[in-house]
């Protein structure tokens, strides 16, 4: 495991969108394993700008994103599908039918787990994947807990999550209770893992997965056993 650390979230966001690139340019049909959350936005914002000046081509890739909420439709502002279209899809050239999802209106979220999986899997797994980390250190949805899930599978979020997430609803009350998210099997399974965290509050959570005990306490501590993944971390909110 690489760790970086940058003087601005916009450097690291720079330097994320160029290691996507990077895989874009020399793989034209890569699978990327995209992530939502304030962190990556200025990585996308990167991304969108050398599509516009440089030709960045994503006309035959494919992205799978790592979860979703449980019970908002794709077209709610607040869902992840439209996180992703407003950041990036909408702003280059992907093909839309080749950028995946969780279900967040499955009715049986165990099936749509396998289902995805099953995707993930049909693709020859991702060859890059970005991650934020949440204040709890977990990547995905995948919370703190007594054992890592191997599947995509159904969560009830903690409360430090649905409260960290209420900034994006009206109130607290409606963000949704359960997500749906990608295991670790299907995270783990990037050939390449990228995890960004940007701000003074998410240190003591990064050091810990970088270089704490490994531990499904601290979900992205496995991660420290991954053969190709860089740890990014900047103070700077870039706010
Ligand atoms: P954030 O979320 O990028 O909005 O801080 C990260 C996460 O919860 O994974």
């Amino acid at each position: 495991m690489k760790e970086q650390r940058f003087a601005t979230y916009e450097e690291m966001s720079r330097q994320a969108a160029e290691a996507i690139a990077a895989v874009v340019r020399a793989k034209p049909d890569a699978v990327l394993g995209l992530a939502t959350g304030s962190t990556p936005v200025g990585t996308y914002r990167h991304l969108v700008r050398m599509h516009r000046e440089d030709g960045l081509d994503f006309s035959r890739v494919t992205t799978v994103n790592l979860d979703e909420y449980l019970g908002l439709p794709g077209s709610h502002e607040q869902s992840y599908r439209h996180f992703m279209e407003e950041h990036l899809f909408r702003h280059v050239n992907v093909d839309p039918s080749r950028t995946f999802l969780p279900d967040g209106l499955a009715e049986d979220p165990a099936e749509e787990g396998r289902r995805y999986d099953a995707l993930v899997e049909s693709l020859g797994g991702t060859d890059i994947q970005l991650l934020g980390i949440g204040l709890d250190g977990h990547i995905g949805f995948n919370e703190p807990c007594d054992e890592f899930v191997r599947p995509t599978h159904a969560v009830d979020l903690d409360p430090s999550t649905i409260r960290a997430n209420a900034r994006f609803f009206a109130s607290e009350s409606e963000v949704p209770r359960r997500a749906i998210t990608m295991g670790m099997g299907a995270i783990f399974g990037a050939r390449r893992i990228l995890l960004l965290a940007a701000g003074e509050a998410k240190l003591s959570i990064f050091e810990a997965a970088a270089r704490g005990a490994i531990t499904p306490r601290v979900p992205a501590s496995i991660l420290q056993l991954h053969p190709d993944a860089s740890f990014f971390f900047t103070r700077d909110r870039g706010e």
